[in-house]
């Protein structure tokens, strides 16, 4: 079976096997996203050499693998107090560049952050650089609704933000990549747009080059439809996302979706 690439969600009926499905799903993410993260991403324990932490130097990174999408977007929707969500910033030195580089268009963001742990570097928040950061200690694809300590981050952050970037942060360090494009959908306002920097080859999904990669990717995208339309019967919605992977020429290991909130 193809993956499909760019997708839309139709309002459906989950059945009992796809509500199974779901909760198996939530379950198994339990028992092994923390155990990964933890492993992975002790960030006192990384070398001074590891620049990915959230340096001053990554903003422009983004923007350069991005050919400065997230910008030209605020841009075009002529928005000028945008509200951001930065996901797994790490030390959010960037936000300087980001505040700079935005300030230049006459754009003024809030920038808002959620990291595994709380891990701004002082001089962020001396500067006070980000308006909340929700950091719980916790993975983000295991936020879920019916956990009721979490409650009250998905009431102040779903469907609050213009645009949403994870550089390098929740979109490689898990095992379920579905989950995290549907926490980072939700966060968005209608027309916002997310950009999330992914692990596997976006080429997975164009080719059959590999049989295993081709599941992998096509899984990915029926879980996520899936999700939604779990969302969309238990909470009335009729939210509609759509999914591209960068049209950059250099695809690579580290590429970026982007998911734009139709409705
Ligand atoms: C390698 S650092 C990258 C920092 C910064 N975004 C950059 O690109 O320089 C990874 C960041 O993502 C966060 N992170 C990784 N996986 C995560 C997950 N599953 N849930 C929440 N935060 C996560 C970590 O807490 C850390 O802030």
């Amino acid at each position: 079976m193809k993956a499909k690439i760019q997708t839309s969600n139709v309002l459906t009926k989950p059945n009992y096997k796809q509500k199974r499905m779901i909760y198996e799903y939530r379950e198994k993410i339990k028992k092994k996203t923390e155990q990964t993260v933890k492993e992975k991403l002790d960030t006192d324990k990384w070398p001074d050499w590891w620049g990915a932490k959230g340096t001053k130097n990554r903003f422009q990174d983004a923007m350069l693998n991005l050919n400065n999408a997230p910008l030209k977007f605020l841009i075009s929707k002529n928005n000028k107090e945008p509200k951001i969500m930065l996901l797994g910033t790490g030390q959010g030195l960037d936000i300087f560049k980001y505040k700079s580089e935005f300030a230049k268009h006459n754009i003024v963001p809030s920038f808002d952050v959620f990291s595994l742990h709380k891990e701004l570097a002082e001089e962020v928040n001396a500067n006070k650089l980000v308006n909340k950061d929700y950091s719980l200690g916790l993975p983000f694809e295991q936020i879920n609704p019916k956990i009721e300590s979490h409650s009250e981050l998905i009431l102040n952050t779903k469907g609050k933000y213009d645009l949403v970037m994870a550089q390098m942060s929740v979109g490689k360090y898990t095992e379920h990549l579905s989950t995290t494009l549907f926490n980072a959908a939700l966060l968005l306002k209608k027309g916002g747009k997310a950009y999330i920097q992914i692990e596997i080859d976006p080429r997975d999904f164009k080719t059959e080059q590999s049989k295993v990669k081709l599941n992998r990717a096509s899984k990915t995208w029926v879980i996520f439809n899936r999700l939604v339309e779990w969302i969309n019967k238990t909470e009335n919605k009729k939210y509609v996302f759509k999914i591209k992977t960068s049209t950059q020429a250099n695809l690579n290991e580290n590429d970026w979706l982007e998911i734009t909130r139709i409705s």
